[in-house]
């Protein structure tokens, strides 16, 4: 009994503290994870990338999307990330339901920066969320941990969120180095985001030899990883702030291996690519079902 009165008090203690900084969303009411006892409330994205093709596509898909959440969805905040063109009619299409974010930013205000976006730009038509340091930024666009740096502190500057993105090459997985790789990801795209601020970061670690690959890391590498990524973030800020930082996995995510993930006492959620254009399966996603008891 006194445990779980412990645990509660600090549920709602830690809750309090880091739901400051918390997208508009649908409110709903069940607990689904003992992470909770963090106040880490479960985060289900979708990076939809260079698809669909067209507006009513998006919007078809979008809708969708948004009715899967109902009352008994878990209690999760749900972002999808898509691409410029499509954020305002996705954002009209599914009714607060969900929070509907840019795939990256220039981290530049204004200027000769022909075809970039700004923060400020996005803020302006209500965007709160943006994606940072996804492997297929880093690999075909060759951005750089200082820039992938620059995006993170000028999204932060602006009162946005960031969700950065790490995660290690297959070669690299081999060799054991995925911890280390992550660590450095970690500490070049955090630098200077003070502690106070890591209530607008999310973490999505995504291996990148299981995006868009079919190969999922098993639960067990992944919360590995997870809780290396999480032993980092306390060596950089402190054990408390690095609780409170949740943490997605992300690569081939699907409504088969969401559950298991989901069940892993440092996986908070998931970064989802091919599912997230299919409705049913993202649906599916969104309405996780944790092992984990409260
Ligand atoms: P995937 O993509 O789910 O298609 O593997 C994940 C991602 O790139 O974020």
């Amino acid at each position: 009994m006194m445990m779980k009165f412990a645990i509660a008090l600090a549920s709602s203690l830690f809750a309090g503290a880091v739901t400051a900084f918390a997208p508009a969303v649908f409110s709903r009411h069940r607990v689904t994870k003992t992470t909770q006892l963090y106040g880490r409330k479960p985060f289900i994205s979708g990076n939809w990338k260079l698809n669909p093709q067209t507006k009513d596509e998006a919007l078809t898909l979008a809708k969708e999307i948004s009715a899967s959440i109902t009352e008994g969805s878990p209690d999760a905040d749900i972002a999808l990330f898509v691409p410029y063109v499509f954020i305002e009619s996705a954002m009209g299409a599914v009714d607060g339901k969900l929070s509907v974010g840019a795939e990256g930013v220039c981290p530049e205000i204004k200027g000769a920066y022909t075809g970039a976006i700004s923060t400020s730009m996005l803020k302006s038509i209500g965007v709160q969320w943006a994606l940072a340091g996804h492997s297929e930024r880093r690999e075909i666009f060759a951005e750089t941990d200082d820039y992938i740096n620059a995006q993170c502190l000028r999204i932060i500057q602006e009162g946005m969120g960031v969700m950065l993105c790490i995660g290690e090459k297959l070669e690299e997985f081999e060799q054991d180095l995925a911890g280390s790789v992550c660590a450095v990801q970690l500490k070049k795209g955090l630098k200077g985001i003070a502690k106070d601020d890591l209530d607008k970061v999310v973490i999505a670690y995504e291996p990148v030899w299981a995006i868009g690959t079919g190969k999922v890391a098993t639960p067990e590498i992944a919360q590995a990883v997870h809780s290396k990524c999480r032993k980092i973030l306390a060596e950089m800020y402190d054990k408390e702030a690095a609780n409170g930082v949740r943490i997605l996995y992300g690569g081939s995510v699907t409504p088969d291996s969401v559950d298991d993930l989901m069940s892993q006492p440092d996986i908070d959620g998931a970064l989802v690519g091919g599912a997230s254009l299919d409705s049913q399966k993202f649906g599916r996603i969104i309405n996780f079902k944790s092992a984990v008891p409260v």
